[in-house]
């Protein structure tokens, strides 16, 4: 990449999204092998027997080889620099996940070649639409048998309302696959000869009748007038605004259109885009440092109990050794030891810039959608609090370690692993979670980390809803009258709390002048 071009317009910040078995893990591993940031395969998240890995640090998750927790790897790959933000793929941990997409600039969209959309990656998607990022499509497992690819970006166009434009295309299917052709570039990348393409003249080029079975050059050619008949061509806007998706073919197990993808990143994706403050848009290329905390994880390392906040980069130039304002508090935050993850390391950074991905070591004193900035009161939108679906009240076995216990639940809930709720009648603290996987992982961080063995209770309550009203009278009497329902939140917001969604409805059509919010945005909460 051209040396003149600067630390903002090279960088990538991205996510993976698809369904868990589509190949995420296996093409991670595949990107950080090209980018040089590991050196053997199989080091990314180890299942089974292949286990020694960054995201080992917890039981729960080799127990059930899944990754829970969200994190960020960076690398880099000429001259273009990712960070690649590890979504959770367990359908338990949404919030997490909705969270880290709001970080990052664009998605690799992993399909099934045998499966195609499947639940999971549409759900993902939609929260990318929500934010308009662009989804760049890998069309995986082209190495085994696989639905005919029309059929798949037919399903894409209708399932999921997005324009295709296929950019390569595979020779062969299943046993037959020989490689791919490049549509635009008229190149051929052979199966065998993963790192290298060959120039050829278009689909009837003499060479490609060498690589596979007749029949199957035969079908490949037919589809190649297919698609220079009826597909889109890539159109650069439409994609940067999400209206429509590059799809490159490939499979990530081999190895193979790997580079395609990565090369396509480089080009097309969106480097990192301004970000929308309550009271202004910030530009990446603004001089002073802002940038918000995405997700808080701790025991990242089962050696050091410490506590990292996932800043990500919004603008300026972030330094190590720089005091920043948190916002919330007004007060100035010592940056000493801002950290860059790499497949397994983590390295000191010394700076940063819009786009990249922080991890600030603390002691509880950052909570997930802070606001860091230079000295401006910016607050950044848009990292969410679902309300839960599930309601639980927590029983301690050793009654004796109650203060404990809140001092525990109060961290987790900062850390975002759950919610707590506690109800004005002072009845013991109720914990809300999206999923029922966060339970058993508070159940196990409570017991590893804070020696606390808990059980959890049916809670009367089945659902519940941040409250707030322009009418503060209103508001009062609401809560005053619904005392034995009400409890606060992590920051004392009203949250009422019903046995089912039937009584909800019925109390708050009583009360019109009430608004009850599913959501709740952590950062306009941070400023009021
Ligand atoms: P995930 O993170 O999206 O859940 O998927 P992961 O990469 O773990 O892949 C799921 C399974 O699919 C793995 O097999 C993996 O080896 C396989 N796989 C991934 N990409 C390809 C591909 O391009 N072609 C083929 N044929 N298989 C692919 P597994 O047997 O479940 O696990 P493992 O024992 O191989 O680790």
């Amino acid at each position: 990449m051209d040396a003149s071009i600067g630390p903002v317009e090279r960088r990538r910040t991205f996510a993976i999204i698809s369904h868990p078995d589509a190949g995420k893990t296996t093409l991670t591993e595949k990107l950080l092998l090209l980018g040089g940031a590991i050196q053997l395969a199989g080091e990314v998240k180890g299942k089974r027997d292949r286990r020694q890995t960054r995201s080992d640090w917890m039981n729960i998750e080799r127990e059930r080889g899944i990754s829970v927790v969200t994190s960020v790897m960076t690398f880099e790959y000429g001259g273009t620099i990712f960070n690649l933000l590890d979504t959770p793929g367990h359908e338990d941990f949404s919030e997490d996940t909705y969270r880290t997409l709001t970080a990052v600039d664009s998605a690799v969209m992993v399909i099934d070649a045998a499966k195609g959309i499947e639940d999971r990656t549409r759900k993902l998607f939609e929260v990318c639409r929500l934010r308009d990022i662009p989804i760049v499509t890998f069309v995986n497992k082209l190495d085994r048998e696989s639905r005919d690819p029309f059929d798949l970006l037919d399903e894409i166009e209708k399932t999921l309302a997005l324009e295709t434009a296929p950019m390569t295309w595979p020779i062969g299917r299943g046993r037959d696959f020989a490689g791919t052709y490049d549509i635009v570039n008229r190149t051929v990348r052979r199966l065998d000869l993963e790192n290298e393409v060959t120039k050829v003249s278009g689909p009837e080029d003499p060479i490609i009748d060498t690589l596979t079975r007749p029949e199957a050059v035969a079908l490949f050619r037919e589809e190649m007038e297919l698609i220079a008949g009826a597909a889109n061509g890539f159109d650069r806007d439409a994609f940067r605004e999400g209206h429509l998706t590059p799809v490159y073919f490939g499979s990530a197990l081999r190895n193979f259109g790997v580079r395609d993808l990565i090369d396509a990143m480089a080009a097309y994706a969106p480097p990192p885009r301004p970000q929308q403050a309550e009271s202004r848009l910030v530009e990446p290329d603004e001089a002073k440092m802002s940038g918000f905390v995405f997700k808080i994880q701790a025991n990242m390392d089962p050696n050091h109990r410490d506590r990292i906040a996932f800043l990500r980069v919004c603008s300026g130039r972030l330094e190590r050794g720089m005091k920043a304002k948190l916002v919330r508090t007004g007060k100035p935050i010592p940056l000493s030891s801002p950290q860059f993850f790499f497949a397994q390391d983590r390295l000191l950074a010394d700076e940063a810039f819009a786009g990249d991905v922080v991890g600030i070591p603390n002691h509880g004193t950052l909570r997930i959608g802070d606001t860091l900035t230079e000295g401006e009161n910016l607050v950044f939108r848009g990292v969410p609090s679902f309300a839960p679906e599930i309601l639980r009240r927590i029983r301690l076995q050793d009654p004796m370690k109650a203060k404990k216990l809140k001092e525990a639940l109060q961290q987790m809930a900062e850390e975002g692993v759950v919610q707590v709720f506690v109800p004005h009648d002072g009845s013991p603290a109720i914990v809300g979670v999206v999923g029922a996987l966060q339970l058993d992982v508070l159940k196990e961080r409570m017991q590893a980390e804070y020696s606390l063995p808990i059980d959890f209770e049916t809670s009367r309550f089945s659902v519940c809803r941040w409250i707030s009203s322009d009418d503060k009278l209103a508001l009062e009497t609401f809560i005053e009258r619904h005392r034995g329902s009400m409890a606060a939140d992590l920051d004392g917001a009203p949250v009422f709390m019903a046995p089912s969604a039937f009584e909800l409805r019925y109390e708050l059509d009583r009360a019109p002048a009430i608004t009850a919010s599913e959501i709740k945005d952590y950062q306009r909460r941070a400023a009021a």
